[in-house]
């Protein structure tokens, strides 16, 4: 059984009803993986909060600093799954914190969804008890508040030191070397996790929180079957990254056959093999109306694959370019590298700015612009401007159409630097010189005028 969407009214942000599609696995790497990504306070962890509050065996209570008072003071959080049976978790009709659950055909005890949280610290000295999988789930409840500590892990820690080789293979996968570990207990009777680096020893005090953070991470994947759901709050949280990067890869591998989510500010959870072979990226945005989610479209995708293919552009879709997923908005779309560097060096030399973004270090061609806007359009962006060579204008008249709600422009010239004829190419006036020194002074009126029609697009809220 694989879910295929959550809806959810009335939790914080979300003022009406939002819906977040969920990847289902196929066996190809990363096709079972969603990534949430959104600037500060968009609603991300409230769709992790979402996931908790239904995977909990018992109606929780929902606390009135988390109900959204445009929606009315009343929650509804529902979860599909791909046959179309569903489970809703509502609050009461009569108001207040309670809720319940509706089952249609879908029953709250089958619902059991690994959820962690982004505050992944616990107390180093603990008690004793130890957890299996659905215990830890099913006592992983909603807390009052927010931040608070992960204080049942240590209880994981009791299960795994019973089954420790199978979990610090997978550890190893993520840090490399794995320090030996055991839990111990000191002679007040607490209990503690001692590690021993080359005979110095201390406890996980003396731990780096990055460590820890990767343990409750690996503990959600290592015993994790096939079907299993998880969802974790910002997993790069401490970790360096070549780290961040190795720990992707383990979730790609296990979201082949399991649905994994996570929220993210960080470009090295991106993964476009990921998004092409059927996971799923959304954007959560704060607007005036309240949060809203939105996703990236399967043709949207499958046309963006067909970018990677071109071996010569790599970059189009590289880490700089993924660097969008964590733009606010207001982009700026140009055909290539030369077109960033001296587009800016333009600006430089002339004391201006432009009040947004380059994506990347272009498009990789003014005919890929309308697969990147796509893109963009897709995941929720409003103010895009896309700056073109000047025999791009025929171009430029088809994307205007295509995109009426987002600016389209050119250049003056056929190219922004001028370029001396070759055997191949005849020479082009540009706007500026090979060195980035000297700006052409017959198109300075022209470049003055271009970027001010740009800011102001940008300062102009529609
Ligand atoms: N009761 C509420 N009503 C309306 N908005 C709320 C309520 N509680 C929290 N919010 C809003 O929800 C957002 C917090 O979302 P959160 O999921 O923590 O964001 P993220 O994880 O993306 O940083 C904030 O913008 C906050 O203003
Ligand atoms: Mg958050």
């Amino acid at each position: 059984m694989n879910y295929k969407n959550i809806e959810i009214i009335g939790l914080r942000g979300f003022a009406d009803k939002q819906t977040l599609n969920i990847a289902v696995p196929n066996g190809q790497l990363g096709s079972g993986l969603s990534v949430i990504v959104g600037p500060n306070n968009s609603g991300k962890s409230t769709i992790y909060e979402a996931f908790r509050a239904i995977s909990q065996n018992n109606p929780p209570s929902i606390t009135e600093g988390r109900r959204n008072k445009d929606a009315g003071d009343r929650i509804e959080i529902k979860l599909f799954t791909t046959d179309e049976t569903s489970l809703e978790l509502k609050t009461v009709a009569t108001g207040g914190s309670e809720t319940v659950f509706h089952e249609n055909e879908l029953h709250r005890h089958t619902v059991k969804i690994l959820t962690l949280p982004s505050r992944r610290t616990f107390s180093p000295f603990f008690n004793k008890s130890s957890w299996n999988r659905e215990q830890y789930i099913n006592n992983s409840t909603l807390a009052v508040v927010r931040g608070a500590q992960l204080d049942s892990f240590p209880y994981r820690l009791f299960e795994i030191q019973q089954n420790q080789n199978a979990f610090n293979s997978v550890l190893s996968k993520v840090i490399g070397t794995v320090p030996s570990w055991y839990i111990e207990q000191a002679d007040d009777g607490n209990y503690y996790l001692k590690f021993n680096y080359n005979g110095s020893f201390h406890n996980s005090d003396g731990t780096g929180e990055g460590l820890l953070s990767v343990f409750t991470i690996v503990d959600t994947l290592y015993d994790s079957k096939e079907d299993d759901v998880i969802f974790i709050d910002e997993p790069e949280l401490s970790l360096h990254p070549s780290l961040q990067r190795k720990l992707l890869q383990l979730i790609l591998e296990y979201s082949k056959t399991r649905q994994i989510l996570i929220s993210t500010h960080s470009p090295f959870f991106i993964s476009w093999d990921s998004i092409f072979s059927g996971g799923q990226i959304a954007r959560t945005v704060k607007e005036i109306t309240g949060t809203k989610i939105y996703q990236l479209k399967k043709n949207t995708a499958d046309k963006l694959e067909t970018l990677l293919q071109n071996l010569n552009n790599p970059h189009i879709l590289g880490l700089d370019a993924k660097e969008i997923f964590f733009l606010e908005d207001n982009i700026i779309l140009v055909e290539g590298q030369e077109d960033v560097i001296f587009l800016n060096k333009i600006l430089e030399l002339r004391n201006l700015s432009l009040n947004g973004t380059f994506y990347g270090w272009g498009v990789g061609g003014a005919t890929n612009t309308d697969k990147i806007i796509q893109m963009l359009k897709d995941l929720g962006f409003k103010k895009i401007v896309a700056i073109l060579d000047n025999n791009m204008k025929h171009l430029i008249i088809k994307l205007q159409k295509l995109f009426p709600e987002y600016k389209f422009v050119c250049i003056p010239t056929d190219d922004v630097r001028t370029k001396k004829e070759t055997k191949s190419k005849p020479a082009i006036d540009g706007l500026i010189d090979n060195d980035g020194k000297n700006i052409n002074s017959q198109y300075i009126g022209d470049i003055d005028e271009l970027y001010t029609e740009v800011n102001n697009y940008f300062a102009y809220k529609s």
